[in-house]
């Protein structure tokens, strides 16, 4: 199971991933998540990234796939992963095409939930009130959005060019979205 997780900031990635981590035994890598132990740790390289991403746009590409690549050496990729939040735009896909060729563990299937607009911004306010993450602000949730249109939606026609992708609703309970994920990634793979 080589997975890429694809969807706008809310879409319920993380989410996902967690569950289809315990279900496949794979891991999940993160990037956001890398990147937020980072800041927290107080590296160099997060208190580059810190104020980027507080205000909604894209870490640079090279501090990203320094910690990319840093996580993919700690070897535990062999069974597979699911990347969530990367690629994010172009440069990043031929990065990771790259870096995954070196490997020998190319992208197998890229999954994309699909949920509208009005729906995400009600699911960042809630986590902004639940758990206080820095850019879950609304100013910053505009620009997350913004940037999701501009930059990473062609990421999407990137993978289904390469007929790996599926789009999945992403609307309704966690077990719903989660249920219609594993059967589009099982009938692939029966
Ligand atoms: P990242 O951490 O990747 O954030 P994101 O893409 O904005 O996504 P979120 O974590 O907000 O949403 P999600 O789709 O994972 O949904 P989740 O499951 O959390 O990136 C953060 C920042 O880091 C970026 O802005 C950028 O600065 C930087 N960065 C990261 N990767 C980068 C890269 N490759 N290049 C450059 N910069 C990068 O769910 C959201 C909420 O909805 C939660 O509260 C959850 O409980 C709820 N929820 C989820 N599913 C459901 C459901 N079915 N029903 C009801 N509620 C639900």
């Amino acid at each position: 199971m080589r997975l890429v997780l694809l969807g706008a900031p809310g879409s319920g990635k993380g989410t996902q991933a967690a569950l289809l981590r315990d279900h496949y035994g794979v891991p999940h890598i993160s990037t956001g998540e890398l990147l937020r132990a980072a800041v927290k740790a107080g590296t160099p390289l997060g208190l580059q990234a810190k104020a980027v991403m507080d205000s909604g746009q894209l870490v640079s590409d090279e501090i990203v796939l320094s910690i990319l690549e840093e996580r993919l050496s700690r070897g535990d990729t062999g069974p597979g992963y699911i990347l969530d939040g990367y690629p994010r735009n172009l440069a990043q896909c031929s990065a990771l095409d790259a870096l995954l060729a070196r490997l020998g563990q190319p992208v197998e299937r890229a999954i994309q939930l699909d949920v509208d607009a009005e729906l995400l911004i009600a699911r960042l306010a809630g986590r902004a009130l639940a758990e206080g993450r820095a850019d879950d602000n609304p100013e910053s949730v505009r620009k997350r959005l913004q940037v999701y249109e501009e930059q990473t939606a062609p990421v999407i026609d990137y993978y289904r060019h390469q007929q790996k992708l599926t789009a999945v609703d992403g609307v309704g309970a966690l077990e719903e979205v989660f249920a219609r994920v594993v059967e589009a990634l099982d009938s692939r793979y029966a």
